[in-house]
């Protein structure tokens, strides 16, 4: 029997709502939030009132282009979290919302699984690549940067984690230093690609067992600008391309050195990543050097599902479904990932 299950992501900036049938994607429909860019990072007020204008029309269009109606919808899959606990608020009520005005189930979905499998939507015209379990994937977001071993849909165990910043954070702090504009990671990426990644060497950071931290890296970074910006004001605007192009070198070494260390121990060849920051051009190519000289079979997700998506929410939710697992209405949402 055909499931069919609508998505909602409303966890930080982008409303975003999808319909999956099975684990084929029919809509996925992201309204991204504008307001933020001027004040170079997202204001948790703005946002939470964007996704109120946002998500009925998101809903609806999802809907639309899906080809389906309310009454066809199997279940509705929510994030309730981690993330702006006033963004959250928005899908989760919306979604209780229509689940007791149409008596459709609920299911919960933990944002940063929903990330990790994105790895297993196919779209209605062709199948996509999906690991085998168990596999490793390197989850690096705006908010999040782990290894997390997965043994089923179900059963995912975090085995590396940042003791301090998110990877996305390092560039996109990195890139406000430079005056680049918000989210810098996208930016710095572009940029990167014109620059010599070997001009500039930044320090790597001595962090225990498949652990990360990016906070020194963002500190070092600032000082050596302020450093050469004192010997001459132009160095930024100079230099720009090959100071992103360093950067994002070092955060992509930190972060492979790590998987890679870990891929040793679980001798787990199998190897994805997910979040934002693994539409990083360089990440990707890294990536996908390292599995051809490891032996690696590596997963890369279309860019549609690198940056937060209701998609992925309700590929997550499916197999929820299929375990039974449903969430009762007074289910509230979660700002940290342990409130699960
Ligand atoms: O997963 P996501 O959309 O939201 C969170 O759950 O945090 O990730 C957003 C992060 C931002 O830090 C953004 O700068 C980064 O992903 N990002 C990138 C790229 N595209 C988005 N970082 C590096 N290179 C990119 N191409
Ligand atoms: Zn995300």
């Amino acid at each position: 029997m055909d499931i069919t299950i609508l998505g909602i992501e409303s966890s930080c900036d982008d409303t975003s709502a999808a319909v999956l049938c099975n684990n084929v994607l029919l809509s996925n429909v992201i309204a991204s939030q504008q307001v933020h860019v001027k004040y170079g990072g997202v204001i948790p007020e703005l946002a939470s009132r964007a996704h109120q204008q946002n998500i009925i029309p998101v809903i609806d269009t999802a809907l639309k282009d899906a080809g389906i109606s309310v009454d066809d919808i199997d279940a509705i899959a929510f994030t309730r979290g981690p993330g702006l606990l006033g963004s959250l608020l928005v899908g989760v009520s919306f979604a209780k919302g229509l689940s007791l005005a149409k008596d459709i189930p609920l299911v919960e979905v933990n944002h940063l699984q929903g990330h990790i499998l994105s790895h297993f939507i196919d779209l209605p015209d062709r199948t996509l690549p999906h690991p085998d379990f168990p596999f490793l994937c390197l989850l690096v977001s705006g908010g999040h940067t782990q290894i997390v071993k997965v043994d089923s849909p179900e059963k995912m165990d975090v085995v590396g984690t940042t003791i301090d910043d998110a990877a996305g954070e390092a560039f996109d702090k990195c890139a406000k230093v430079m005056g680049l504009p918000y989210p810098g990671g996208p930016v710095i990426d572009k940029l990167a690609k014109e620059g010599d990644p070997s001009r500039f060497k930044f320090a790597k950071p001595h962090v225990d067992e498949f652990n990360y931290s990016f906070s020194g890296l963002k500190t070092s970074f600032l000082y050596f600008l302020r450093d050469r910006v004192a010997e001459d004001p132009d160095f930024i605007g100079n230099n720009t391309a090959d100071l992103c192009a360093s950067l994002q070198h070092t955060i992509i070494a930190i972060l492979t050195d790590k998987l890679i260390k870990a891929s040793k121990h679980y001798k787990i060849k199998d190897i994805a990543i997910a979040g934002g920051v693994s539409a990083n051009s360089g990440l990707r190519m890294a990536i996908e050097e390292e599995g051809r000289k490891r032996g690696w079979r590596t997963f890369l997700p279309e860019f549609k599902f690198t940056t937060d998506n209701a998609a992925m929410i309700a590929m997550a939710g499916y197999y929820r479904y299929l375990d039974n697992k449903f969430s009762t209405l007074d289910v509230a949402p979660v700002a940290r990932a342990e409130g699960f």
